[in-house]
């Protein structure tokens, strides 16, 4: 798999904090559930590693990624532990390096054109736009496209169900990451009906892109 492959399992990446160990392998069957075949944990809480790995190894059908990598001794880590693929909201060299030597498909971050550049010069054509919403959401990426067209992305923080369909509109977007699927109150009730419904609802979208 590689990052582009990668960006093409669902119009949604869902971002999953998960506080609890044992919701993990839950999680990842309601979204397998609904379609979504991919879930990226981010490295913030304590939980995250130990989620990767019993995702890893008891949902082969969901491909488990780490997110919120933002050290290299976390890049390992999270190789270690089996993730499939890294996200790091933004980037420096070290951290780079560190994803690179992993072998692992990266979706580094960038939130400005000089960012992205610098990215594609180091042979990183796929990204991830973060803070999308704070950084100019819509607009701000279908101009990033008119220079850099080669690029594409996918736009992550502060992106909803409603707005979600305007970011797949744009041609350098193949998809939007987002912390909706898996909202804290579901999580908290154990509701993994709400998780499943949403996880539907977000692969949908990708339908309603392609028409
Ligand atoms: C991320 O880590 O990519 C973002 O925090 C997710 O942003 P959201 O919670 O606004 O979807």
């Amino acid at each position: 798999m590689n990052a582009d492959d990668l960006l093409t399992l669902s119009p949604v990446l869902p971002v999953v904090v998960l506080h609890e160990v044992e919701q993990a392998v839950p999680v990842a069957r309601a979204l397998h559930s609904g379609g979504v075949r991919v879930m990226e944990v981010t490295l913030r809480t304590d939980a995250a590693l130990e989620a990767i790995r019993r995702v890893a190894a008891e949902v082969p059908d969901v491909v488990v990624g780490a997110g919120t990598v933002i050290t290299p001794d976390q890049a390992r880590a999270a190789a270690d532990a089996g993730a499939a693929f890294l996200v790091t909201p933004g980037t420096t060299d070290a951290l780079l390096d560190a994803t690179v030597d992993t072998g692992l498909p990266v979706l580094p971050g960038a939130s400005t054109v000089s960012e992205a550049m610098r990215l594609a010069e180091r042979g990183f054509d796929r990204l991830k736009f973060f803070p999308a919403e704070a950084s100019g959401g819509v607009g701000a990426l279908s101009a990033i496209g008119g220079p850099l067209p080669h690029l594409r992305f996918c736009p992550t923080g502060g992106i909803t169900s409603d707005s979600a369909p305007r970011y797949l509109a744009l041609p350098n977007v193949a998809c939007v990451g987002g912390s909706w699927l898996t909202p804290k109150d579901a999580l908290a009730a154990q509701d993994y009906a709400r998780v499943e419904t949403l996880a539907k609802e977000a692969t949908a979208l990708g339908t309603e892109a392609a028409t």
